[in-house]
């Protein structure tokens, strides 16, 4: 079929440099399973409204059927002038089944097409997120319960300001994790809506029954409003919000394996499988994993906003600026989906170096505030406390000590009330021990977070 599907009205043949200008075949080919099983439910749909005959029916779906197995099996050719997949596969079924062919678009347009495509695909997708989240969250809480034991600086500023269990730090990007699954489990409930019977933009003059279109296709909801149906957009501006949000606790991530790993930190080893080398410098081990992550997150965020962009004045229905919106649509899902694959992989092949963590715990006067919470414990104001404990710091910088390096007699000159039993205060054991407030990071707390979040895996 040379002739275009809507060239009656035109007087001459469209110009080769707009023909391949329009084009989105190169993008949306990619969607061409969904197209075609949302052209089958429609096929079913119109034989139910008694527009097709059962035979008419089923001779589409079996043409159908066999321009899927010739695009999966790279056999079909793609061209400019067909602009995109939907009327590349409307024009290969004529192949099959004639003129028949022409019949499939009753009461139908490439603009509900679209629509009921995109959200077949982002909803197809959107679930295998889902599964590769909970991996991720699962991967997160095997190395924090492997390494429950091990203490750390926790960081403000990225000063030393508090120990930590590691086994916490991990379990906070648990936390940040889990919301990005619940944000991405509401897109989904938002996105499961089915437009077709919308058609251009009006609704269809055919008496169809949406609610059986969208039983065959798996949605759980039809669509209101025919003009919101093909013009919304709002459901991958979501997923999109979700995956800028994932990837820049991703990008947080990275940030913190890359400098655990340096020569500086030392706090982690990670696996000599997912570090490259250097071309030049023998003694290099880069961690071009967690670097490319927190690079990559820029792709995704400037991808949403390339699609909030997009979207933005936008006056009602379909505008064919919205063809722009499979590029970085995809994109967004593409680079979502490798980043947690390669993090989920990774992760459990981190080694944390207790010996070093621990040394950084013990030192940067991290027991300042407990050493204060002494004080106040024997009598003395915060404030005041506060006070004597930062004379205390700066003298024992002057010494070259940390707090609980100071003898009891050099103590005492910045409280007299001091005893012995200062220096368990000031353990690191002892003051992660102390954290027992919900949410804080005493050890059984953490277990305890653990445990939580084993359950809610299970059950997710
Ligand atoms: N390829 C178009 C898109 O991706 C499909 C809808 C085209 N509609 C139209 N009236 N030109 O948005």
């Amino acid at each position: 079929m040379s002739l275009k599907p809507w060239d009656g009205r035109f007087s001459e043949p469209t110009d080769k440099a707009v023909e391949s200008f329009t084009a989105s075949i190169d993008v949306d080919r990619r969607l061409y399973n969904y197209d075609i099983d949302g052209s089958i439910a429609h096929c079913r749909t119109l034989a139910r409204a008694k527009i097709l005959t059962r035979q008419e029916a089923v001779d589409l779906e079996e043409g159908l059927e066999k321009v899927r197995q010739e695009i999966a099996r790279g056999e079909m050719a793609f061209y400019d002038r067909l602009e995109d997949i939907h009327m590349h596969v409307e024009d290969r079924l004529s192949a099959h089944v004639g003129d028949l062919a022409r019949k499939l678009h009753t009461g139908r347009s490439r603009n509900d097409q679209i629509a009921v495509d995109e959200r077949l695909y982002l909803k197809a997708e959107t679930r295998g997120v889902l599964v590769q989240l909970k991996d991720f969250r699962t991967a997160l809480v095997d190395l924090a319960e492997a390494n429950i034991h091990v203490v750390m600086p926790g960081y403000t500023h990225l000063q030393r300001a508090q120990p930590v269990l590691f086994a916490h730090h991990m379990m906070a990007y648990y936390e940040m994790v889990s919301r990005d699954f619940d944000r991405f489990a509401a897109a989904l409930d938002r996105m499961d809506v089915m437009p077709l019977g919308s058609a251009a933009l009006a609704g269809t003059t055919y008496d169809l029954d949406r609610a059986y279109t969208a039983g065959l296709l798996g949605f759980s909801k039809i669509s209101e409003n025919s003009m919101d149906a093909v013009s919304d957009r709002d459901f991958m501006l979501e997923f999109a919000a979700a995956a800028s949000i994932c990837m820049t606790h991703l990008s947080r991530l990275s940030e913190e394996l890359v400098l655990w790993s340096s020569a500086e930190f030392r706090f982690v080893e990670l696996p000599d499988a997912f570090c490259t080398g250097s071309s030049i410098m023998p003694q290099k081990k880069n961690p071009d994993i967690p670097e490319l992550v927190r690079g990559r997150t820029g792709r995704v965020t400037g991808n949403l906003v390339n699609l909030l962009t997009l979207m933005k004045s936008l006056p009602l229905a379909y505008n064919r600026d919205m063809q722009e919106d499979k590029v970085p649509l995809m994109e967004i899902v593409d680079t979502l989906k490798a980043c947690l694959d390669i993090y989920s992989r990774m992760i459990p092949n981190i080694r944390v170096n207790p010996e070093v963590t621990e040394k950084a715990a013990n030192s940067g006067f991290q027991n300042a505030t407990d050493l204060a919470d002494y004080m106040v414990a024997k009598g003395m104001a915060f404030r005041q406390a506060h006070a004597c404990v930062g004379r205390a710091v700066a003298y024992a910088l002057d010494c070259g000590k940390e707090l609980h390096e100071l003898s009891l007699q050099e103590l005492q000159q910045f409280d007299p009330g001091i005893e012995e039993d200062v220096y368990e205060a000031m353990s690191v054991a002892r003051m992660i021990d102390r954290r027992k407030v919900y949410g804080g990071t005493a050890g059984a707390n953490v277990s305890a977070a653990i445990a939580r979040a084993r359950k809610h895996l299970v059950n997710s």
